[in-house]
């Protein structure tokens, strides 16, 4: 049974609850790509193998204090080794599709210069792998790990990266791009900028805001100035776009101080990266709420910056709280305080609200703010305290197949009501190195037992395999 149009005018007009029932998927696009996402750092492993140069989070995590117990991505999954077994588990599980990121210090492990061979081979060899397995690649060129020598030079503070990182980009889009026909230049510059650089969790762990502010504004001008150079060496019909990490916003109550402070905090985690990139200028009053100065803005770079984009990346995972004030509106970003304990919400082993609700509202309000062409929901998932007996093949893990199931099902809401989404990636295929929370953390959908390496399909693996097979038994019945 799919959804009637009667339930179909009820959504888009807002009059259904948002837990009316509906046939889950029924009202995807046959070619929309169910997939999963990973990261170079975070499942590779073989860190210095195969002539790979050190990145900053080889740097950061072997600093005392930076990551729990220390743990770095040196072995992490040791995908590197395993990634024929990790393909074939993807094919197993019926992916459509595989996000992963290209590790910069494997191509050129100075950051400029130079390309090592030996690491587009491995990247030769994974594409090659998914397209004999009918699994569509997508390629992330950065998720955060930046060759140490640039660091060394001032790293994304340094306005010289972002042409770096357009020639980056050009060598991995010139070598992969007959194959790879969905490019992310950056996964949530966010992270990239205010963890990294404003607050410090992240590598190069520097504290500083004014920092954080030029740092984003490198970025993006590296995304801006990476897209022609992708788009001269692919195929007319490569899709190119930004994995944004985004949060919708809401407030405890109506009052005008709350509202402000909504207002600032929404600035601070959406509007920082969507206005530039929709609308060709940072939100007003951005860097007055930072109290910092404007970034270096360069004449061209507001335009280069919000160069069309094919279609836009979000990441969700949860929603942000903001509680009024008892002194008034909050003169600046620090001041904003978020409510992170919410009662009766359920919460993640990140101590991150379960918060489908948040999906469907973000991906409207995306659509009806900004507009972007397309929409993939490039990062989606959860933590949870995954048990594993090795005398049972099973790992039941039902918070995380209801987490899946409810947030795809917000996707479909937000599709019906006009969205134009075009695919989901979970978060993550397999467990892996949680940056500063090291592998104390499991998101995937299949279990690692580090010590052996041993994958084992979680129970919202095999509940997402069936899903992606009922989808796919919609458009080809004889698959059921
Ligand atoms: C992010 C990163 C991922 C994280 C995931 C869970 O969104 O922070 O893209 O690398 O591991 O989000 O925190």
């Amino acid at each position: 049974m799919s959804i009637t149009d009667e339930q179909r005018e009820n959504i888009q007009s807002g009059r259904t609850s948002p837990q009316s029932e509906f046939d889950l998927g029924a009202s995807f696009p046959p070619d929309f790509l169910w997939g999963a996402a990973t990261a170079a750092y975070q499942i590779e492993g073989a860190v210095q193998e195969d002539g790979r140069g050190k990145s900053i989070w080889d740097y950061f995590s072997a600093l005392p204090g930076k990551t729990y117990r220390g743990e770095t991505g040196e072995v992490a999954a040791d995908h590197y080794h395993r990634m024929q077994e990790d393909v074939a588990l993807m094919a197993q599980m019926g992916l459509k599709s595989y996000r992963f990121s290209i590790a910069w210090p494997r191509i050129q492990p100075t950051g400029t210069g130079s390309v090592n061979t030996a690491g587009l081979d491995f990247y030769d060899r994974l594409v090659d792998t998914l397209l004999a397995h009918d699994i569509t690649p997508l390629a992330t060129l950065y998720h955060w790990d930046l060759p140490l020598p640039l660091h060394e030079r001032g790293g994304w503070t340094n306005r010289d990266t972002a042409s770096a990182f357009a020639d980056y980009a050009e060598i991995a889009a010139r070598h992969l791009g007959d194959r790879v026909e969905h490019w992310l230049t950056h996964n949530e510059p966010w992270c990239t900028a205010f963890l990294g650089y404003g607050i410090g969790i992240h590598a190069p762990g520097i504290q500083d805001t004014q920092a954080a502010v030029n740092v984003a504004h490198h970025v993006m001008v590296s995304h801006g100035l990476a897209l022609p150079r992708i788009r001269a060496c692919t195929k007319p019909t490569t899709q190119l776009g930004i994995a944004i990490n985004l949060y919708p916003v809401y407030g405890v109550d109506d009052h005008p101080d709350t509202l402000h402070a909504v207002k600032m905090m929404n600035d601070f985690k959406n509007g920082w990266f969507l206005d530039p990139i929709f609308k060709g200028q940072y939100p007003e009053r951005l860097f007055e709420n930072f109290q910092v100065s404007p970034p270096p803005i360069l004449p061209g770079d507001m335009e280069l910056i919000s160069s069309p984009i094919d279609f836009l990346g979000i990441n969700y995972y949860t929603r942000t709280l903001v509680r009024s004030y008892a002194s008034g509106a909050p003169g600046c970003i620090s001041d904003l305080q978020e409510v992170t304990s919410v009662p009766d919400s359920l919460y993640t082993a990140m101590n991150w609200e379960i918060y489908p609700q948040g999906l469907e509202d973000i991906l409207r309000w995306v659509h009806t703010e900004y507009a972007p062409p397309a929409i993939m929901v490039t990062e989606n998932g959860a933590a949870f305290d995954d048990q594993w007996n090795p005398d049972d093949k099973h790992i039941h893990d039902a918070q995380r197949v209801a987490y899946l199931r409810e947030h795809i099902r917000a996707i479909e809401r937000a599709s019906i009501s006009g969205a134009p989404m075009r695919g989901y990636f979970a978060w993550s295929l397999l467990d892996n190195y949680e940056w500063a929370e090291g592998y104390s953390k499991r998101f995937g959908l299949v279990y690692v037992d580090y010590p052996t390496q041993q994958r084992i399909v979680k129970d919202s693996g095999n509940w997402y395999a069936k899903f992606i097979q009922k989808q796919a038994s919609r458009t080809n019945p004889t698959q059921e």
